[in-house]
């Protein structure tokens, strides 16, 4: 039987916990099953923020899409987008101007087969199954091309993913990729978990994540400034993410690091 109304896909497996359905879980989505509620559980048990660190790093990934429609850009590529819920990317871009587009990537067949049922009926999205770090793949994947046109600006995103890339698959190479293929005025969006946090619990939540399939790798926030080599950061560079341009107060330290910036030449 599967708990709350879900649409199962085939390919779902009850008995292990997914990532990204623990991550809808903290976000309070549907798209989430026993399995992945104990998981999350745990890993909030050993480190408490950890809710806020979903919650802030959604909000602040809502901030960087308007920003972006208000600068002109109308298209989007999503990496590592999760699982295509409420509050997701197309669903904030398209409040503002219906037009816009966003192909979302992920390599998790699991959000693919729960993606794939969310955007079946959703014009202007597309939704791939590819690693981020393939990033001529993903460049040239028929659905990407199909949806977005490179001779105009693209907001590239990479919210809270880049962390499941190990240094020695070398994220800076990938993301240079991506720079070379977009024209100028379009941006570059990132999140990553900060290695200078006091916050508690953070080794013991790496070793609950462990248990599932991916695990994850805090950086500081000079090496994720690094990332955006080639793009100029927008006021007020990389900070905390609940201190970009907030639109309220916050007082907890969220150990999650961000920004945005802009391709402003060739
Ligand atoms: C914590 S979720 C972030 C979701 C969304 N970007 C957000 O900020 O709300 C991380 C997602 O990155 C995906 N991911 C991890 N490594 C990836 C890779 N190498 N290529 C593509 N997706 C990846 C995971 O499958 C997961 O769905």
């Amino acid at each position: 039987m599967v708990d709350r109304e879900v649409r199962l896909p085939p390919i779902v497996d009850l008995t292990k916990p997914n990532d990204a359905r623990v991550y809808d879980y903290l976000l309070g989505g549907a798209h989430n099953f026993a399995v992945d509620r104990e998981l999350a559980r745990q890993a909030v048990a050993a480190m408490p923020v950890l809710r806020q660190v979903a919650l802030s790093n959604r909000a602040f990934l809502h901030r960087v899409v308007r920003v972006c429609v208000h600068a002109g850009v109308r298209q989007f590529l999503d990496l590592g987008s999760g699982i295509p819920g409420l509050g997701n990317v197309h669903e904030v871009a398209q409040a503002i101007d219906p037009r816009c587009a966003v192909a979302y990537v992920d390599v998790d067949p699991v959000v693919h087969a729960h993606g794939q049922l969310i955007l079946s009926d959703t014009p202007g999205t597309a939704l791939i199954n590819e690693d981020l770090m393939n990033a001529e793949a993903v460049l040239e994947h028929p659905a990407v091309r199909g949806l977005l046109d490179f001779d105009e600006p693209i907001a590239v995103l990479g919210m809270l993913a880049l962390h499941f890339v190990p240094d020695e698959r070398d994220p800076e190479g990938a993301l240079a990729t991506y720079r070379d293929a977009l024209p100028v005025g379009s941006m570059l969006g990132l999140s990553h978990p900060a290695g200078d946090t006091t916050a508690e619990g953070v080794d013991e939540a790496i070793d609950v994540f462990s248990q599932g399939h991916m695990v994850p790798v805090a950086r500081d926030l000079e090496r994720l400034t690094g990332f955006f080599e080639g793009f100029e950061l927008l006021e007020p560079g990389v900070t905390r993410v609940p201190n970009w341009r907030p639109d309220r107060e916050g007082s907890e330290d969220v150990p999650v690091n961000g920004g945005l910036g802009v391709k402003s030449s060739r």
